[in-house]
């Protein structure tokens, strides 16, 4: 069975996330070991500073773009308990792509570091408070179990339409451009 996928923007704005993401984690994971090379350590952060501001104007610009064009609606064979939670993990990844994107920057920018890409822009920042570059460092830390929690869930779940239940879901965010 088939339904109305998503169009080929919200694909790609859904596929590059996916890539931006994939990026992001393991770098941040790795770039806080103790012990890294230090030019490894040096690269890994900037790219993850500056990939990660990335990632909160390709989110904003996604939500954006989402509202002007409301996603297909779910197809009517599915429970109503699937959809008010499928619509919740949507929820719950977009604030929490945002949560890390603005708790990374203010764990930054209030520490004092550089945002290479925004400061060479002449972006404004925060005056340092070490108080609160700690908080936000927390924040960012213990985000990241929630964030890989759901991005699990989700991939489970699109997993489950795709192979075991075969009920065009999954199609309609696969693949990344829609079949003509
Ligand atoms: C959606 C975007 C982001 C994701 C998914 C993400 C993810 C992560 C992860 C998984 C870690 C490793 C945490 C640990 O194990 O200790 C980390 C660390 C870090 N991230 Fe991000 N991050 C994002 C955005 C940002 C941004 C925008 C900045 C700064 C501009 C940033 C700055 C940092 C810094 C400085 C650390 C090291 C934390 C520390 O000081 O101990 N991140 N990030």
């Amino acid at each position: 069975m088939t339904t109305g996928g998503y169009g080929p923007t919200a694909r790609l704005f859904h596929w590059i996330t996916v890539l931006l993401v994939l990026g992001m984690v393991p770098a941040g994971v790795v770039m806080v070991q103790e012990g890294l090379d230090r030019t490894l350590q040096n690269q890994l952060f900037i790219f993850h500073k500056n990939v990660g501001v990335l990632v909160l104007v390709v989110v904003l610009a996604r939500l954006a773009w989402r509202a002007v064009t409301p996603p297909p609606p779910p197809p009517p064979t599915m429970p109503d308990w699937q959809k008010t939670t499928s619509a919740w993990v949507h929820r719950v990844l977009y604030g929490l792509l945002i949560f890390m994107a603005v708790s990374g920057y203010l764990r930054v920018t209030l520490g004092g570091f550089p945002i290479e890409a925004l400061d060479a822009l002449g972006v404004p920042r925060p005056p340092r408070n070490d108080t609160l570059a700690a908080m936000a460092q927390r924040a960012h830390f213990l985000g990241k179990f929630a964030l890989m929690g759901v991005i699990a869930l989700h991939v489970l779940a699109a997993l489950w339409h795709g192979v075991a239940k075969r009920d065009g879901v999954f199609s309609r965010m696969w693949p990344p451009l829609p079949r003509q």
